[in-house]
């Protein structure tokens, strides 16, 4: 059996002619990782051109440092990406750059700081608890979506840890609405690859607008409750609310406040819920490997069920959330767009090209990794990571903007398979091979349908 059997259908490298063009939009659209070039699979980097704008991939770890980190100052998000990202999440932290940017990190951090992730534990395992409660009033052998249950289960989590609880938000109509928007995101970055005016219609752009509406209706709503009762509480609402930045003294107004919250709830539960629906698959495929996490969370919780407390402990299923994440990352791509002209590998750029870290390429790069394919935890052992040119790895890429909720991720993660993984075997069906798929995250394309048994 093939570890990793399906392989994104890259784009041959041929001249930049009309047929080629439209070739490239059409994959751009259906799924953007088959129309990288080929040679990002192999090369340090590699350019291509698209009526007339230069895209630079980069893939040599080398490379990724010095665009994200050493001369990260050099480098915007791109247009692409914040004209797929910014009609829904308007300029909150994931989207801004400048000070503006800055200003949002800041204030945000505390609630991100080590103690306070921790913090959440309780919080975390309850929701597992309840999904496994959920879980076991199915008949056994029944068929669920792992995708749909990690994406509600980690949605309650966010919101119960940035927003105190769901209050009165319709769960059901939010995760719809997202589903939504991240479908329209394809149409918008190819539109903007190609320098089209925004009103440029495209299929499902009206249910995307209802879905952007009713997304900032939810949170505007929640924003007036909290300012109307002056309530405090603590959470990323309450200190976005209270903050002033100490550097110049400015707050956040509602309209930053909202955009946030919206940045928080899409970047913090989506993408939790795909390592979770990938590592659940890829365990069912691993028999010894899943054995393996099973022993550890029994030998750290004597078998009863896992407390916060014991969470730390669990690093053998650390390794494994780690190299799911390298097979199958979440994020598979960031795109950046220099402010300036400058060299990368050689390679002259300027504001008006794009730079493409294909992060799911890096992780399956033939120069970087052996046996690419093959799932094996053993990748993410102490020494083995220190091994490794540190950029190889980027599931929250790096830099000043590295993903902040990273612990809070890696937490989460391993309190939801330390509680689940114990009670319930799911398995996929022989011969289900899953096609990831590249809408800003990175899903399986036909769902992630698992078969789920209690163990005991
Ligand atoms: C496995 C789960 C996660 C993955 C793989 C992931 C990945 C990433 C990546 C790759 C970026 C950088 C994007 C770019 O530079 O273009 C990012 C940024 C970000 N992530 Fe995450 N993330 C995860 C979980 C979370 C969680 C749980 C939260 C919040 C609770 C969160 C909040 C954010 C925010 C706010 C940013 C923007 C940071 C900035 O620009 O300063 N993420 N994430």
């Amino acid at each position: 059996m093939l570890d990793m059997p399906h392989k994104p259908e890259p784009t041959a490298e041929r001249s930049p002619g009309l047929i080629h063009t439209l070739g490239v939009l059409r994959r751009m659209v259906r799924n953007p990782m088959d129309a990288w070039p080929s040679g990002v699979y192999t090369e340090d980097f590699v350019r291509s051109r698209l009526l007339g704008h230069m895209t630079l991939y980069v893939c040599a770890p080398e490379l990724v440092q010095q665009v994200l980190v050493d001369d990260a100052d050099s480098f915007i998000k791109a247009e692409p990406m914040r004209r797929a990202l910014e009609p829904a999440l308007g300029q909150g932290i994931l989207t801004a750059e400048g000070t503006r940017w800055r200003i949002q990190r800041r204030v945000a951090a505390p609630v991100f700081r080590p103690a306070t992730v921790n913090g959440f534990l309780p919080a975390m395992i309850g929701a597992a608890r309840a999904m496994g409660e959920a879980w076991s009033r199915l008949a056994p052998g029944s068929t669920i979506d792992a995708g749909d249950d990690m994406m509600r289960l980690t949605f309650d989590i966010i919101v119960e840890t940035m927003l105190s609880g769901r209050g009165s938000i319709d769960v059901a109509r939010v995760e719809h609405s997202m589903r939504d928007f991240l479908e329209s995101t394809g149409w918008l970055a190819a539109l903007s690859a190609i320098h089209a005016p925004t009103w440029t219609p495209f299929p499902g752009k009206w249910r995307a607008a209802r879905a952007h509406l009713y997304l900032r209706d939810m949170v505007t709503a929640r924003i007036a409750e909290r300012r109307r009762t002056g309530e405090r509480r603590d959470d990323l609402l309450s200190l976005m609310l209270d903050a002033t930045d100490p550097e110049t003294g400015l707050g956040l107004d509602d309209r930053d406040v909202a955009d946030n919250l919206l940045t928080f709830i899409a970047a913090g539960h989506e993408t939790t819920a795909l390592a979770l629906t990938w590592t659940f698959y890829l365990l069912s495929r691993h028999p010894d490997i899943e054995q393996r996490v099973l022993a550890e969370i029994a030998a750290v919780t004597g078998g009863a069920p896992l407390e916060a407390a014991d969470v730390g402990s669990l690093t053998y299923t650390r390794q494994v959330i780690s190299e799911s994440m390298r097979v199958y990352p979440p994020v598979a791509m960031i795109v950046r767009q220099p402010n300036r002209r400058l060299e990368v590998g050689g390679v002259t750029i300027t504001p008006d090209d794009n730079v493409f870290i294909p992060i799911y390429a890096i992780h399956h790069h033939a120069k970087l990794w052996a046996e690419p394919e093959r799932f094996d935890p053993e990748r993410f052992a102490p020494e083995a990571i220190k091994a490794r040119h540190r950029y190889a790895y980027l599931p929250f890429a790096a830099g000043p903007r590295i993903c902040i909720g990273m612990g809070f991720a890696l937490l989460e993660a391993a309190a939801i398979l330390g509680t689940l993984l114990p009670a319930f075997r799911l398995s996929a069906a022989p011969g289900f091979v899953p096609t990831p798929k590249l809408r800003v995250t990175m899903r399986p394309a036909e769902g992630m349908p698992l078969r789920i048994e209690p163990r005991s």
